[in-house]
């Protein structure tokens, strides 16, 4: 389908990204620093929550606009009851790629009636494979041993895996080779994140950012590497190839190598909001509109109406003064 709305900058709108809720049993420090969201932080009702038919209904609408790709997000996806559910009304509905984010936890449980629901693939965030550095960053003391079978369970079911890593400076940045190692030659495809500025809590500072080309570095020195063209137009993870023939791993540089002039991702938090940036602070209310009884035409024209006018590109203009800014959580807009 060709692209139906391009948003000031001529970037079409290609990929969805749905939070289906704002809980998570972890507490990534870089994320919901539990002190803050063990008390504070109020999660949403269940009310508030987009159902999934409507949550179906606003994929239909984003189609119609050009989107091709959906990824499934939290917080923690597989903790919304029947998310499979979805994942099925949403092939059917759209055709469209079907993707999901999780922390792993739970995959053992989940990874069979996901594959049989149509999901295409999968990518599972991990910051370790050291049992003690992962439960310190979790939070939680959740063992790294479980994620890792969640990985194989995914992938005995037949959905190819992506392992997200993000890597903080003088916590996990000291294993990136033991990562490396470990999923060489598995065919699941390991990426490393720089550490961004979302969200208001997690406290950030540049110093705590491990720049990709260190890590990129660091990699080649033990296991050379060569760079690899992208798969797609816009590919956030930039690819390099195991010389040895051992597959791929891919650097998020979303720090020190913006890629704004290439974003096609919109977000919708779990109650509905539409986001045009991953740091924005506001957003556009869609739960509203569905509750009125909006349908897919009316949609079209909303959505279509806010991508149009689009202008974000935070990672480009990120300096001291926009660290501060108020931006909405990682937890709640999904990644
Ligand atoms: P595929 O290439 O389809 O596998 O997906 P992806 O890499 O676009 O999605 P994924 O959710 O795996 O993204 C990985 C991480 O990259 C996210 O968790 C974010 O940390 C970062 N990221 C993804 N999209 C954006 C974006 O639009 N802006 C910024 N600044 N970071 C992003
Ligand atoms: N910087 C970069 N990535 C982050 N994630 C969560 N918080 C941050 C951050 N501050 C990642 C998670 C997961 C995805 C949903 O977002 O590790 O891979
Ligand atoms: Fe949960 Fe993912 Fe945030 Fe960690 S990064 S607290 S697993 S939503
Ligand atoms: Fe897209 Fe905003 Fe991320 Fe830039 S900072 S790539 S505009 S989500």
């Amino acid at each position: 389908m060709e692209p139906a709305v391009f948003d000031t900058r001529r970037r079409p709108l290609r990929d969805l990204r749905l939070s289906v809720t704002d809980r998570c049993n972890f507490r990534c420090r870089y994320c919901m620093p539990a002190e803050i969201f063990n008390r504070e932080y109020v999660f949403l009702r269940r009310d508030m929550l987009l159902s999934f038919e409507e949550l179906t209904t606003l994929a239909k609408a984003f189609r119609r606009l050009g989107v091709e790709k959906i990824r499934i997000t939290g917080g923690e996806p597989l903790l919304r009851k029947g998310v499979e559910d979805l994942v099925a009304m949403l092939v059917e509905a759209t055709g469209c790629e079907i993707t999901l984010t999780t922390n792993g936890s739970l995959l053992v449980r989940k990874a069979g009636a996901l594959a049989s629901a149509g999901l295409s693939r999968i990518t599972v965030s991990l910051d370790s494979l050291d049992d003690a550095v992962f439960q310190e960053m979790n939070d939680v003391g959740f063992p790294v041993e479980s994620v890792l079978e969640g990985i194989e369970a995914a992938s005995a079911a037949g959905l190819p895996v992506k392992v997200n890593a993000v890597v903080k400076r003088g916590v996990n940045d000291g294993g990136a080779i033991d990562m490396a190692r470990y999923f060489r030659g598995t065919g699941h495809i390991l990426r490393f994140i720089e550490y961004m500025d979302v969200g208001v809590t997690n406290g950030w500072r540049m110093d705590d950012v491990v720049p990709a080309a260190e890590l990129i570095e660091a990699i080649d020195a033990r296991f050379p590497i060569r760079p690899a063209a992208p798969n797609y137009r816009g590919e956030v993870a930039k690819r390099w190839q195991y010389e040895d023939g051992q597959g791929e791993v891919g650097f998020i540089a979303s720090v020190t190598r913006p890629f704004c002039g290439t974003c096609t991702r919109a977000r919708v938090s779990a109650e509905g909001t539409l986001y045009t940036c991953l740091f924005a602070a506001a957003g556009t209310d869609l739960r509203g509109l569905l509750r009125s009884g909006a349908e897919v035409d009316e949609l079209v024209r909303v959505v279509g109406g806010v991508w149009e006018v689009r202008e974000d590109r935070y990672s480009e203009i990120r300096s001291e003064a926009t660290v501060d800014l108020p931006k909405v959580e990682m937890s709640y807009i999904g990644g």
